[in-house]
């Protein structure tokens, strides 16, 4: 059956399966209880089987900030701030705020995938405690490489990042030079 596919599409088919487990919650709450049970062992089955896709697809590191995705913004009193829409039609935003010429804290958004969540969540982290000098480095390959492990096909994620991530650094730069 067309399960593979949809198994690949990770985070609309975990979305789904959380729809239709609400919306089949009460029904079956009232209904034959082994067919309960078999619809949470198969639901089970299928969030085990997204999470070892998963895994496999952004390794360990890439997983865990997937699952639980650190520095996701918006960020109040932020410095600077930019959104860039891919060429794919989503879009990343970056938040920086600085402390005595280095980032002090960062954040990102984005309504892309969980490709993208990653990239973002990775290309944040890795802004804090750098200088403007500093933050240049932080490449889509750089991006990439601290993930370790990336779908090839969604490598572009990675470069989306790194470019909000210089367009904010480019604003905050200009603010700056304006302030002088
Ligand atoms: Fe568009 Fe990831 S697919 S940013």
């Amino acid at each position: 059956m067309g399960f593979e596919s949809e198994v690949s599409a990770k985070d609309g088919l975990k979305l789904r399966c959380e729809n239709i487990k609400l919306f089949l919650r009460e029904p079956l709450a009232k209904g034959v209880p082994h067919m309960r049970d078999d619809f949470d062992a198969f639901v089970e089955k299928l969030q085990d089987q997204i999470f070892d896709e998963t895994r496999q697809a952004f390794g360990e590191a890439g997983f865990q900030r997937w699952r639980n995705p650190l520095y996701r913004g918006p960020l109040d009193g932020a410095d600077a701030h930019a959104r860039v829409t891919g060429t794919c039609g989503d879009s990343m935003e970056i938040f920086l705020k600085f402390d005595d010429g280095r980032v002090c804290d960062a954040a990102y958004l984005t309504d892309g995938c969980g490709s993208s969540t990653v990239c973002g969540s990775f290309g944040a982290e890795m802004a804090i405690g750098k200088t403007p000098d500093e933050l240049v480095d932080i490449t889509g390959d750089a991006i990439l490489e601290k993930i370790g492990i990336f779908p090839e096909e969604d490598r572009h994620c990675a470069f989306l990042a790194a470019e909000t991530l210089q367009e904010a650094l480019n604003r905050y730069m200009i603010a700056l030079h304006k302030e002088k």
